[in-house]
């Protein structure tokens, strides 16, 4: 088990990525929180995954507010008394050509896909910092990297991802602390659904391996950056695109 007795917390973990993550982790031996805004689906996906065994919980959290994601935190140090790994997986998109792109709608991406990693980040580190090791894997895009058509919002945020992880890996690696982004190309979940259907043709036709990732595509890069395996990688984004960046 490459995950035995860790515990994470990994953000947007009733849905999509986060969820494929939870599954993996907790297969691994992992105790996960499953932190999420939709507290109806993440109840009942900790629910499934208790039954099936697993050691996991749920809590409820909005990343965007820092109140909430400390009163998280305490609440996953007073069931596990300790946090190894975060996985900053919550995001949100709200797509728009600049020339129509409402300014509260570049703000909401702003305040959950920046503000909320670094709220995460920051009200974790102290406990890590304290047992002298860590895992924090940030979750940026290929849109951050690449840029994309309507995605001005959304790409100046996984843009920023890259930079806060960069940053962060030159603070905390002294502490025993390694930070790393993983970069997804498109993959098929919630967040693609919503894309119309003429342009998910062309993003296939972006991608050299022919198709739109897997949930379990990016959840097994996701693995790697929180075992042991990684432990001299710090400060890189990893592409997970099917060859899109190269
Ligand atoms: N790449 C290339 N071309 C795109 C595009 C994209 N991502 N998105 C839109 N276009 C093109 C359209 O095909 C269209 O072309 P034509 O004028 O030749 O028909 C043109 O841009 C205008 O598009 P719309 O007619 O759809 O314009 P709209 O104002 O009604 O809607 C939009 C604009 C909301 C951006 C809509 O086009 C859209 O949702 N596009 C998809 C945006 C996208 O790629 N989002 C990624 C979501 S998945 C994700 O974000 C995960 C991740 O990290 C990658
Ligand atoms: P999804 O929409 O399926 O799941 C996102 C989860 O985040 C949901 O469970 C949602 O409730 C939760 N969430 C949203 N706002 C929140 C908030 N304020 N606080 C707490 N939780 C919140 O999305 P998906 O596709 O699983 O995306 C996961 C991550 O991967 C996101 O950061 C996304 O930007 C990124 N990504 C996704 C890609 C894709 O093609 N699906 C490509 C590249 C990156």
């Amino acid at each position: 088990m490459r995950l035995k007795d860790k515990v994470a917390i990994i953000t947007g973990a009733a849905n999509g990525i986060g969820l494929a993550a939870a599954k993996t982790f907790a297969k691994e031996g992992a105790k996960v929180a499953l932190a999420d805004f939709d507290e109806a689906t993440g109840t009942q996906r900790a629910t499934e995954l208790s039954e099936e065994g697993f050691e996991v919980a749920f809590f409820q959290v909005n990343v965007a507010d820092r109140s909430s994601v400390d009163a998280m935190v305490q609440k996953v140090l007073g069931q596990y008394e300790k946090i190894d790994i975060l996985v900053n997986n919550a995001g949100i998109t709200r797509d728009g050509m600049l020339h129509k792109l409402a300014v509260e709608d570049f703000q909401k991406v702003v305040d959950v896909n920046l503000t909320g990693v670094f709220n995460c980040a920051q009200a974790v580190v102290p406990a890590m910092v304290q047992q002298g090791s860590g895992k924090i894997i940030n979750t940026s895009s290929v849109s951050g990297v690449y840029g994309n058509v309507g995605q001005t919002n959304y790409a100046a945020t996984k843009a920023g991802v890259v930079g806060m992880t960069k940053t962060w890996a030159k603070e905390l690696g002294r502490k025993g602390i390694n930070v790393n982004a993983v970069a997804p190309g498109f993959i098929e979940t919630g967040m693609t659904a919503k894309v119309p259907e003429k342009v998910l043709e062309q993003m296939k036709m972006m991608v050299p391996l022919g198709r739109l990732g897997l949930p379990e595509d990016i959840a097994n890069a996701y693995l790697f950056l929180a075992s042991d395996e990684s432990n001299y990688i710090n400060g890189t984004t990893l592409h997970v695109d099917g060859g899109i960046m190269m």
